[in-house]
């Protein structure tokens, strides 16, 4: 049976990155990666340019049960840190819009830059991890390639977001069999969907895209709100995905500069003869304009008609549009699994199982999951690089 000292379980952003800061001396380290290749969220990350940190990094843009967890690893690995490590492989970078910073070119160029941090640790490709169990020496890996022993083990097998992709969930069985606590995982950063009614609007406006302001109870995003034939998406709903529940509602401010009535009542004392529509199209999408005045029998109407009620109701309509979806996309296409190892059970510090010493969980199956926007990587970052600097 081969014996290692470290064997890290999953070759995504957490694992290669925790396997270049474990390496010390004479130290033998094997991560095991299902896949054929290492780093496949990584590729398909940020539209293929890998928004690989956000400058914004703070413990209050991640939800967790225990939302200060994160916290002391964040501070530890800055956004900085890692600026630092792309800029020294000399990976060209930009910062698209608040404090996301992407790659110029590929997002390949981030895996390859982890993979050469982490010479001298060997990876092995086309191993599956069927459980992990403890003996009198350490633990014993069972893969599909045979048993591995090991003295520390590091699970960093992701969540279950794109089965597609690799994602296996195989984190949570192995916690659960060590006696952690597991939060509920449910899909995250995820587009919603929407009831026959809501789609009458949205399917003919497919493609259109506004600045929207999303809000339930006190979570809150400014972004794009896209248009489809399914319903809506874009960053903003993909935002306030994280914080919605079934059944629960959410609200939308399509022009979160203006109050619509106000504008329309001023409106009206200037500009009266002209149509709602072509009054609303200043403000909003022309498109959009136009499905919404004849959602609202308002079509052909003009301004000066209109007493204050109907100004009234057309400003709740766009300012505050409540919105009830039906579910989610799923795992299928979440950009991140929400929940995961209780981080009750892990030391913030180390990221190792309380109970179980030499047990450690990093990355996305941690109950720590960050906002859209480089978030996610950073945490994976930091949280290899606690229990990285702890083997
Ligand atoms: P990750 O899922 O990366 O890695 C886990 C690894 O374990 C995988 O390689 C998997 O194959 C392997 N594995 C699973 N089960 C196994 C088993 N039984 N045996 C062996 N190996 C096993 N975040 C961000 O900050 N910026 C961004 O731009 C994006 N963009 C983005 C786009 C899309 C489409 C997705 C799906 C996700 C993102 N994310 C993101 C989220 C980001 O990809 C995610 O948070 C990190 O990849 C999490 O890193 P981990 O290493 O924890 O899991």
């Amino acid at each position: 049976m081969d014996q290692v000292d470290i064997a890290i379980l999953g070759a995504g952003a957490a694992g290669l990155f925790c396997a270049g800061s474990a390496l010390t001396q004479g130290c033998r380290i094997l991560v095991a990666e299902h896949s054929r290749k290492p780093g496949e969220k990584i590729r398909i990350s940020g539209g293929g340019r890998c928004n690989f940190t956000n400058l914004a990094t703070s413990w209050d843009r991640f939800l967790s049960r225990n939302r200060r967890f994160a916290a002391s690893a964040l501070a530890r690995y800055r956004p900085e840190d890692f600026v630092r490590l792309v800029d020294h492989a000399g990976i060209g970078w930009h910062e698209k819009t608040q404090g996301q910073l992407f790659c110029d070119g590929k997002a390949t160029q981030i895996t390859d830059m982890l993979m050469h941090r982490m010479r001298g640790a060997e990876l092995r490709l086309e191993t599956s991890v069927e459980d992990v169990h403890r003996n009198a020496e350490g633990f014993v890996i069972a893969t599909n390639a045979g048993q591995v022993r090991a003295r520390r083990v590091v699970v960093a097998t992701g969540g279950k977001s794109i089965p597609k992709m690799g994602a296996t969930g195989i984190g949570y069985a192995i916690a659960r069999k060590f006696g952690l606590r597991i939060v509920e995982p449910r899909a995250g950063l995820v587009p919603l969907t929407f009831a026959e009614q809501d789609l009458v609007l949205c399917r003919p406006l497919a493609g259109i895209s506004v600045e929207a302001e999303i809000r339930h109870g006190k979570a809150g995003f400014r972004d794009a709100l896209l248009f489809t034939h399914r319903g809506l998406s874009g960053p903003a709903i993909l935002q306030i995905s994280n914080y919605w529940q079934p059944g629960e509602v959410l609200e939308v401010n399509l022009q979160p500069d203006l109050d619509i009535t106000e504008a329309l009542m001023m409106a009206r004392k200037g500009a009266g003869r002209m149509t709602v529509a072509t009054i609303l199209s200043q403000w909003l999408p022309e498109r959009l304009t136009q499905a919404i005045a004849a959602e609202q029998g308002l079509s052909e109407a003009r301004l000066a008609d209109q007493p204050n009620a109907v100004l009234q109701r057309l400003g709740l309509r766009i300012n505050r549009w409540q919105l009830r979806p039906v579910g989610t996309e799923g795992y299928r296409t979440a950009e991140v699994t929400l929940g995961g190892v209780d981080t009750g059970d892990l030391d913030a510090r180390t990221m190792q199982a309380r109970e179980v010493p030499g047990l450690y969980f990093i990355g996305e199956c941690v109950d720590v999951t960050g906002w859209l926007g480089g978030y996610n990587f950073q945490w994976a970052w930091a949280s290899a690089e606690a229990a990285g600097q702890a083997l």
